[in-house]
């Protein structure tokens, strides 16, 4: 396969078929520039005195990790002069970063989990950035948290940075999805793979088994019946993954399918899920549409869903789609799909 930088790639998709606009490429380029700083501190590691706890915590309870912080920074400082947005939000901000005056101000809405998987940071496991790309619809000045609840399928951009053995970064502009690889030699993203697809069918899934005794009882029969393996009624052995990081889990469901499940359980039954839906979920579930995947909370198409708040949290089973419609046939009580 030739080679193309990530410029070359947005450049000739602008010329030739029109579908990315001049700021929305000048977008993905700044967080993809965002995410090679990222990839620089987090391969620092100890050296570059970026792990451990920052001592704060973000709108949602949890404490910060120093690369939290970090990248959260990173991702702010690196788009807020472009001209290309109108605003931000993070799972690290409680509220949103409006463009201030000093800089024109864009129609695009930028939001991101800077850092994915904050508990595989200091043990040096796979993390990632997530990012989804909205426009801001209404023609009144000024931006306020309202722009933003939008339903994930009015996203113009998704993409995830996995900081792992490789650094990788994939995304969809709605039509299909795509992988680069930093070369870190020429400090370039070089495209790796053009069409990424999920197979329909997979014998792998992705849970947090810890949490079984909590579940609802579509999942537990889902999982009880891939734990049966070939002499239950799936009548194939299943393989288990749980990275506990979601930009590598998916990862890996878009290199070789798979099906991943964070439901609602009984731990905290007044939320929905422990994700979020705007800057987790809904741009995990565009790439894996746009991969041939299927993404719902168990009942309904994640894409969807009509956001109430800004860190608003779901449920969510996404990947092959055969194991998604099963799992979410098993919620609405309707007969699965043949096997
Ligand atoms: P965070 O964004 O706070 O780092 O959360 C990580 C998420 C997600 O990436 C992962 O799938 C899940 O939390 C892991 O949760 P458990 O620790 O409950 O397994």
């Amino acid at each position: 396969m030739k080679r193309i930088s990530l410029t070359q790639y947005l450049v000739e998709q602008q010329r030739d078929r029109g579908q990315i606009p001049p700021p929305l490429r000048l977008l993905i380029e700044t967080v993809a520039r965002a995410c090679k700083r990222i990839a620089i501190s987090v391969n620092k590691g100890e050296l570059g005195d970026v792990l451990g706890s920052a001592d704060t915590e973000n709108v949602q309870g949890e404490v910060q990790k120093k690369l939290d912080v970090i990248a959260n920074e990173v991702l702010i400082e690196a788009n807020v002069w472009g001209g290309h947005l109108a605003a931000m939000a993070s799972e690290e901000m409680d509220s949103i970063h409006v463009v201030p005056d000093r800089y024109p101000q864009g129609e695009y809405l930028l939001l991101f989990d800077p850092l994915d998987g904050s508990s595989n940071i200091d043990v040096n496991v796979s993390i990632g950035t997530i990012f989804s790309v909205l426009r801001k619809v209404t023609n009144q000045r000024g931006v306020s948290e309202e722009d933003f609840l939008q339903p994930g399928k009015q996203q113009a951009a998704a993409g995830y940075c996995v900081y792992g053995p490789q650094t990788t970064l994939v995304l969809t502009v709605g039509d299909g999805v795509v992988m680069f690889t930093l070369d870190r030699e020429t400090g370039s993203w070089v495209l790796t793979e053009r069409q990424m697809q999920i197979p329909a069918d997979t014998k792998e899934f992705a849970i947090n088994m810890s949490n079984q005794r909590h579940w609802a009882p579509p999942v537990r029969r889902y999982i009880d019946e891939c734990l049966a393996g070939k002499t239950g009624p799936r009548e194939k052995d299943f393989n288990m993954r749980w990275v506990a990081s979601m930009v590598a889990d998916v990862h890996r469901i878009l290199s070789r399918g798979g099906v991943f499940l964070y439901p609602w359980d009984q731990r905290e039954p007044e939320k929905p899920g422990k994700l979020r839906l705007m800057y987790e979920a809904n741009p995990m579930a565009f790439i894996v549409e746009q991969a041939g995947g299927v993404a719902t909370n168990g009942r309904q198409r994640i894409l969807d869903l009509l956001p109430t708040k800004l860190h608003e949290r779901v449920s969510v089973v996404l990947g092959s789609k055969n194991e998604v419609q099963r799992v979410t046939s098993y919620h609405l009580d309707e007969t699965p799909p043949a096997a």
